[in-house]
């Protein structure tokens, strides 16, 4: 009989699984970390079921020890949440797979079955051991998140191919997050102390993206008064992240597929052969499937990048991730403004789930984004998502609260200068405020201040303001 051990802390979780499995396995069971090591090590199992919360170290470290001893036993990860930075790791550390609490038995069933069979059918392979090596906690701006199934399935993706050096073809329709998926798949992989090289091949005149790429020698064509490295020798040992591909002309695609045969790129104007190790990340938002029909992209190209294709699903089709990304863009763009919004409430979040998104996450953020500056209180409610209106003033008194709001953490000024400084500050604020409230109309800026006409005339010079000030 084949033999599994199952770690998790809580008692009940680990008693359903001996339930489960005892019929068909010899089902040993530990309660922490090092327990778990201890009987992993004496008892040998075939496959581990592993939890990644558990008081002292985590499931985490744990398969990175089993990982260790024995690259080949498959080990399922359980969890109640995965957040995307863990997801990959468990599958960047040799996970066999990655389930999550409440789970459905068959499927678990089907998952242990499959890894114990040592079959895995649509899955890359990655050659050799995964060292485990300690990683940077990816910074915040670079977080992934989501909890649709679709991009879960993006997550373990991600950690799946990071340790291997295959190419990467990532498709998927304008603000998907393409580009933050290759940034993720340098950050995860054993590359991630060398260069990443991102080029855009659609911003880039054709002439000069070849010259971009792969460098020239001086004297290689009027003009090429010094040598100029390219990208790729740029990239050497690291990532080159081709952004917009499918832009790319059939005559350069000609000359990149042969940096991709020969592992070698020539500047121009020379005929050395320079050798680079370079991981090949490409994205596009085109299908170039039928770009390859109608003979604007290149058959054996396509095949070369996309050894691993990640494909983004938009975003109108996991909308089961609208409600965390708004609340992780809340956090992202809260602290850099002067309102700090944390929280939006019911009706404001069904409006955005409801919204179509043509331009996917780009555009959830850049809604947020506006939304944090507009919004009146703590709270984004549906007036602040109105699309391309300003906001009329409609209460007095929360408009100079938020005056307030906005002018404190404006105020840096020495121990000594913080009247002076906080006081210009806030009548500067003030003035601008008022011609705006009247459409730069100095009489009615004055009246509505409360002040002459004539001191109104000389602040504004004084502080030099003109309509555009702001
Ligand atoms: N899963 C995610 N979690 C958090 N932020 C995300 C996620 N996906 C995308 N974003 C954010 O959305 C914005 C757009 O993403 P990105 O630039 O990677 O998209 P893209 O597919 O490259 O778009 P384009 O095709 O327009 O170049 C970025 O600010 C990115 O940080
Ligand atoms: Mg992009």
């Amino acid at each position: 009989m084949l033999k599994l051990l199952i770690v998790d802390d809580e008692q009940s979780v680990r008693y359903s699984f001996r339930k489960l499995l005892t019929a068909s396995y010899l089902v040993s069971e530990a309660s922490d970390a090092d327990k778990a090591l201890e009987v992993f090590k004496s008892d040998k199992p075939d496959l581990v079921i592993l939890d990644i919360e558990m008081p002292g170290k985590d499931g985490i470290e744990v398969l990175k020890v089993i990982k260790d001893i024995s690259p080949k036993t498959p080990v399922i990860i359980i969890t109640a949440y995965g957040t995307g930075d863990r997801v990959i790791k468990a599958m960047k550390f040799g996970a066999y797979e990655y389930i999550e609490k409440p789970f459905d038995v068959p499927r678990l069933m089907a998952v242990i079955e499959e890894a114990l069979r040592g079959i895995k059918t649509n899955e890359p392979t990655l050659e050799g051991d995964q060292p485990a090596i300690l990683f940077k906690p990816a910074i915040d701006s670079n977080a992934m998140v989501g909890e649709s199934p679709a991009i879960k399935e993006v997550f373990k993706l991600i950690g799946r191919v990071a340790a291997s050096d295959a190419n990467i073809l990532i498709v998927g329709e304008s603000g998907t997050g393409k580009e933050l998926v290759a940034g993720a798949i340098h950050r995860y992989s054993e590359r991630s102390a060398n260069p990443f090289i991102a080029i855009n091949c659609a911003a880039i005149p054709e002439a000069l993206l070849e010259s971009e790429l792969f460098g020239f020698e001086k004297g290689a064509f009027t003009g090429a008064d010094r040598q100029k490295i390219g990208r790729f020798e740029q990239a050497n040992t690291g990532t080159i992240f081709l952004d917009e591909i499918g832009d790319m002309s059939l005559s350069l695609q000609a000359k990149l597929l042969r940096v991709l045969q020969e592992g070698a790129v020539e500047r121009l104007g020379s005929s050395k052969t320079i050798k680079v190790d370079v991981r090949i990340v490409a994205a596009t938002n085109r299908n170039l499937e039928s770009d390859i029909v109608s003979k604007s992209f290149r058959e054996d190209l396509f095949y070369r990048l996309k050894v691993i294709t990640i494909s983004l699903p938009p975003l109108r089709m996991r909308k089961e991730d609208i409600p965390i990304l708004v609340k992780h863009f809340l956090e992202k763009h809260s602290g850099s403004t002067r309102n700090n919004v944390l929280t939006i409430n019911p009706d404001a979040l069904t409006k955005l789930i409801d919204h179509a998104w043509p331009g996917n996450i780009r555009e959830l953020e850049n809604v947020i984004k506006r939304a944090i500056i507009l919004a009146k209180g703590s709270t984004l409610g549906v007036e602040d998502l109105l699309d391309g209106q300003e906001l009329p003033v409609t209460n007095p008194t929360t408009e100079n609260a938020r005056l307030f709001a906005y002018l404190n953490p404006r105020i840096m000024a020495q121990p000594g200068e913080i009247y002076t400084k906080a006081v210009g500050e806030f009548e500067k604020d003030l003035l601008i405020w008022a011609l705006a409230e009247t459409q730069w109309n100095q009489l009615q800026a004055a009246k509505l201040l409360g002040i002459s006409r004539v001191m109104l005339h000389e602040r504004v010079n004084k502080f030099n303001l003109t309509d555009g000030s702001r």
